[in-house]
């Protein structure tokens, strides 16, 4: 049967951005199989031991409480299990010195659902038939935010400025603020920090200037903190939240071991929640209770921020480590290749500037010598300028083992050197 789809529907039903890939390289590794491959294209977080075996404890503690039945048999508040709510407020006014009540957080089943109900409600057709824009300040971002908005001619991203350190093959984007423009037609800014899948994390200064340009407006700042401190803490450099009457704080407990379980937080303005709470209610009702009732617990006890801290922050920055040096000494030094700063998250960023073909065709290459990552144009939705820049970069998941992130770094480098030679050659 093929039904009849509307607009909205068709839209619906198309892969965007990564997901598209990620077919791809579902099936090669489907033909591949008995085959070696270094598969570097994950985006699913590894289960560390500690951080699974305190799942497992807060799981037993829910179990033998009398709150079991109260939690999973039967339905909520969608606004969320208020044990939760209350200890991410004491836990979070404690923390940064906040004055948050229970009326400024909501929990979402994770946290891509909190962009979807605020691309939606802030971002489409108003009334009059006016479009308001959904801003993403620094392209590139997360691939999932292409997919969020019914409306995708709403959703526009900015170009970035490069710094570049030649000598040091280092690179990072930067907010170009002479081109960014939040006006009374923005109807939010979304961007994520530390960012999937570049590892930037943008300054307190820069994450200001943004807010400061939206304030005026009162357009709401989504600041995805889905890798940000205090959980999961995957930044490697100094980094602090940034709260605000127009911020929207989000953040995810995904990558602090929970993606399964779907639970995403929203900490923001009481006015801004409250519509992102409607929408929740309209869409799926509430979040697992399960799964918020042992995040509640694993957060109280302190455990999780010290995971985070202790386990899941040093395990992705040594890989970052093994990433980095492999491709110090592997990469011939006279090739034009940067890895962006890795500051945090759990992916390596590399630009490779004049690829002599496309990051899909290189992509391809890597696939013949077993080595599999994710090809960088599926980052930057919403940028609708051509730019060569977008077809030069590829995102290397630090979800591999440390050998298959050398051995692929080094078969990365052997192909890099001959495409770039290949070319040479025939000029
Ligand atoms: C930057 C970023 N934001 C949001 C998400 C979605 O996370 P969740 O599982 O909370 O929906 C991801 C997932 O990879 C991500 O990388």
């Amino acid at each position: 049967m093929k039904p009849a789809l509307t607009k909205i529907g068709a839209q619906m039903s198309n892969l965007t951005g990564v997901r598209a890939i990620m077919k791809d390289i579902n099936e090669t590794l489907r033909a591949s199989a008995g085959q070696e491959l270094y598969n570097l294209s994950a985006g699913n977080p590894l289960i560390l031991p500690e951080v699974e075996q305190l799942w497992r404890d807060c799981t037993a503690d829910l179990l033998a409480s009398s709150e079991y039945g109260e939690v999973v048999c039967r339905y909520g508040s969608s606004q969320g299990y208020a044990p939760l709510i209350n200890t991410i407020v004491k836990d979070f006014n404690q923390r940064y010195g906040l004055n948050l009540t229970d009326r400024n957080v909501l929990i979402t089943a994770g946290s891509q659902t909190i962009y979807f109900y605020a691309a939606n409600a802030f971002g489409g057709y108003t009334v009059d038939g006016d479009l308001k824009e959904i801003v993403l300040p620094l392209s590139p971002d997360y691939t999932g935010y292409g997919g969020v908005c019914l409306f995708p001619e709403a959703l526009v991203a900015y170009k970035p400025t490069l710094d570049i350190d030649t000598a040091a093959h280092r690179f990072k984007y930067r907010p170009d603020f002479n081109q960014l423009s939040i006006t009374e037609n923005t109807g939010c800014v979304i961007f994520s920090r530390p960012c999937n899948p570049t590892g930037n994390v943008l300054t307190n200064d820069e994450v200001s200037k943004i807010t400061d340009l939206a304030a005026p407006y009162n357009v709401p700042v989504l600041i995805d903190s889905a890798y940000a401190p205090p959980f999961p803490a995957l930044n490697f450099t100094e980094m602090t939240p940034v709260f605000g009457e127009n911020i929207i704080h989000c953040m995810s407990l995904s990558k602090a071991g929970l993606p399964g379980e779907r639970i995403g937080i929203a900490i923001g303005d009481e006015s801004l929640i409250q519509v992102l709470e409607c929408f929740q209610t309209n869409t799926g009702i509430h979040s697992s209770r399960y799964g918020q009732a042992i995040a509640s617990r694993a957060i109280e006890s302190g455990a999780l921020a010290q995971i985070a801290e202790t386990v899941i922050r040093p395990f992705y920055q040594k890989k970052f480590d093994v990433l980095e040096s492999t491709l110090e000494a592997a990469m011939p030094k006279n090739l034009p290749w940067f890895l962006h700063r890795g500051e945090g998250a759990i992916f390596g960023w590399l630009w490779l500037q004049d690829l002599p073909m496309t990051d899909w065709e290189f992509y391809q290459e890597l696939k013949k010598v077993g080595v599999i990552v994710v090809p960088g144009s599926s980052f930057f939705p919403g940028l609708k300028e051509e730019w060569e820049h977008k077809h030069q970069c590829l995102r290397i998941s630090l979800t591999g083992s440390d050998e298959e992130i050398t051995i692929g770094m080094q078969r990365l480098a052997k192909v890099a050197e001959r495409v770039y030679q290949v070319a040479a050659v025939s000029v």
